[in-house]
């Protein structure tokens, strides 16, 4: 695929078949994210992927506790730029995953180092936290282009704890981002997002661009 054609259809996929994802594939996504840049380069992330059913469901039960909240404060939350029945298709996709989530083919972990990170730039932990997102993305458009499914979420690992319990993680490996991966059962793409001119600023920010960003509801969470 042409590279901005993935970029701009690599959406949030949340419905998947049962079909496996071939081991060599999943290596080949992780090599991805590997890719990605980090601070002085000290690559400091980890990356967990879990196929065990057992583990699935341990994760899967972590993510209910807290998407199940989020959909009942989140309900009636309003947002400009979505019509209700695209809020509707998302809250369903966000309660389907929520459903099935034990059941999909693997689930990575993106973990940040946080005795590895950097420390300083941005304050304690935020470089670590934008290694792992960038590196994220990487993977997201490399599941993209190989027809992959994937949804960056965060919902199931609000308990830090109870997910190093489960991932055996040292206090220093900070579960971070969990992405579900399967083959779709729906369509990629195109995404939709705000029109450019509402965030695209030449040389300094500009109010007009400030107030039409200023009528956007501030979420709670996702
Ligand atoms: C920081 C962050 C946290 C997110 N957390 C969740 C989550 O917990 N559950 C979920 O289903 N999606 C989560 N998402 C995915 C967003 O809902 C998704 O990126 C957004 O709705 C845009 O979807 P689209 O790319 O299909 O347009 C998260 C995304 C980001 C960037």
């Amino acid at each position: 695929m042409e590279f901005f054609d993935v970029l701009f259809s690599a959406r949030a996929m949340r419905r998947y078949s049962d079909e496996p994802i071939a081991e060599d594939l999943l290596v080949r996504l992780i090599e991805a994210a590997h890719a990605g840049p980090s601070g002085s380069n000290r690559q400091s992330r980890h990356w967990i992927v879990v196929r065990d059913a057992e583990q699935k469901q341990r994760l899967a039960e972590l993510n209910r506790r807290f998407v199940s909240r989020y959909l009942e404060a989140n309900r009636e939350a309003a947002n400009p730029h979505v019509t209700p029945e695209k809020r509707e298709r998302f809250l369903a996709a966000v309660e389907y995953q929520m459903e099935h989530l034990h059941e999909v083919p693997a689930i990575v972990i993106a973990c940040a180092d946080m005795v590895r990170a950097p420390q300083g730039t941005f304050g304690e932990g935020v470089q670590a936290a934008t290694e792992v997102w960038g590196a994220v993305q990487n993977l997201l458009l490399a599941a993209r282009a190989l027809g992959i499914g994937s949804v960056p979420t965060t919902l199931g690992l609000v308990d830090r704890d109870a997910a190093r319990e489960v991932l055996n993680l040292p206090d220093h490996i900070l579960p971070m981002v969990l992405i579900p991966l399967g083959w779709p059962t729906g369509n990629f793409g195109p995404i939709r997002r705000r029109p450019l001119e509402e965030v695209l600023h030449w040389d300094r920010y500009d109010t007009g661009a400030a107030s039409a960003a200023s009528d956007v509801t501030r979420p709670s969470a996702d």
